[in-house]
């Protein structure tokens, strides 16, 4: 165990120090892109104003021999492509592959000033964290970067879920962590064949009607994420990280999508990932606070402005644990309509 007078100290000499508390930015999507795709490349600055983070991905979905050509086009896309506020992050290969060294030799080396955040993906452990973190602090003194990258997990292996506290706690530099369903499911082995979402066949059944064995019962679809998802949100939030849920891969399903998006929001976390255009609109819509929700928030804060005591606001009980929900839902609509006018005007703000 390290000691905690050593946490904040870099991890190689001429390293920026780590940050004491990780910057909260709007992160309502991570939208995905393959920068070996050159048409999608071109495409990056007009998606870019709709997009609170890009990321360009090296790992799954990237075939094997296009890793090295997605790798190149990032490092063009980093040096020469103009996001505005948007920020760009990566996800590098797996540990174990034969591509990650060089992903993070050229990537820091060449555009380490323009990333803000490295996904780690198939994170079991503090170990790989401890190993990502100090060959992080190595680069980044060879680049002589003045602001340290994070590292976001991707929770998606059994064992990843199992040592969750242990990875939000294993270095300053970790950000947040995504939910990843679809490695999830296989690592667990089950018995599934889709990216996220609910099952027809894990549910609940009402129970049967007396004398009438044949009589329909009613049936609902149970979350099959629930547990892992709350997990992730704890650990996550104890330790300072934010949160976010991963994949939905249904593209054809926006319904879906959004169930999962809202399920995701409710339970805390800050974004979601989109792999398509549509899923972009959707999670803008799912992760930005409802504005009738914001107004009643406000409400409740102008009420009890020093955030004590107790009172009734439309027949329901407030008080200060109330008052910091509220908190929650204003300062992040605060935080959003100062990026995006068109809900600065929805929230009144
Ligand atoms: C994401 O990478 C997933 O496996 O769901
Ligand atoms: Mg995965």
């Amino acid at each position: 165990m390290r000691s905690p007078r050593d946490f904040l100290k870099p991890q190689a000499v001429g390293a920026p120090a780590p940050l004491a508390e990780i910057p909260f930015k709007p992160s309502r999507m991570i939208h995905f892109f393959d920068p070996s795709n050159e048409k999608m490349a071109a495409k990056l600055p007009d998606i870019a104003k709709k997009t609170d983070i890009l990321l360009g991905n090296l790992e799954d979905a990237v075939p094997a021999d296009r890793k090295e050509a997605a790798r190149e086009g990032l490092v063009k896309i980093g040096k020469q492509v103009d996001l505005g506020d948007t920020a760009l992050w990566t996800r590098i290969n797996s540990l174990d592959s034969p591509w990650v060294l060089d992903d993070l030799l050229r990537l820091v080396l060449e555009i380490g000033d323009r990333l803000e955040v490295v996904m780690v993906p198939k994170v079991e452990g503090a170990w790989d964290i401890h190993y990502v973190d100090r060959l992080l602090a190595q680069l980044e003194a060879k680049a002589k970067l003045r602001r340290p990258l994070l590292v976001h997990a991707i929770l998606e292996t059994a064992q990843g879920v199992a040592n969750v506290e242990e990875i939000a706690q294993a270095s300053p530099r970790m950000q947040g962590m995504s939910f990843g369903p679809a490695d999830l499911a296989a690592s667990r082995r089950m018995k599934t064949t889709r990216v996220g979402g609910g099952h027809p066949g894990y549910l609940v059944v009402t129970d049967p009607v007396k004398d009438q064995p044949e009589a329909p019962r009613q049936t609902a679809q149970q979350d099959l994420w629930h547990y892992s998802i709350a997990r992730m949100v704890d650990a996550c939030t104890a330790n300072g990280l934010l949160p976010f849920y991963g994949p939905f891969g249904d593209i054809s399903d926006p319904v879906g999508c959004e169930a999962q998006f809202r399920a995701a929001f409710l339970m805390g976390c800050v974004g979601a990932w989109s792999l398509h255009p549509s899923q972009i609109d959707i999670a803008k819509q799912v992760f930005s606070p409802d504005p009738a929700e914001v107004r009643f928030a406000r409400r409740v804060l102008e009420a009890m402005p020093d955030g004590r005591g107790v009172l009734m606001l439309d027949g329901k009980m407030q008080d200060d644990a109330t008052w910091k929900q509220c908190k929650v839902m204003v300062s992040l609509a605060e935080l959003l309509a100062k990026k995006d006018p068109e809900l600065a005007a929805k929230y009144g703000l």
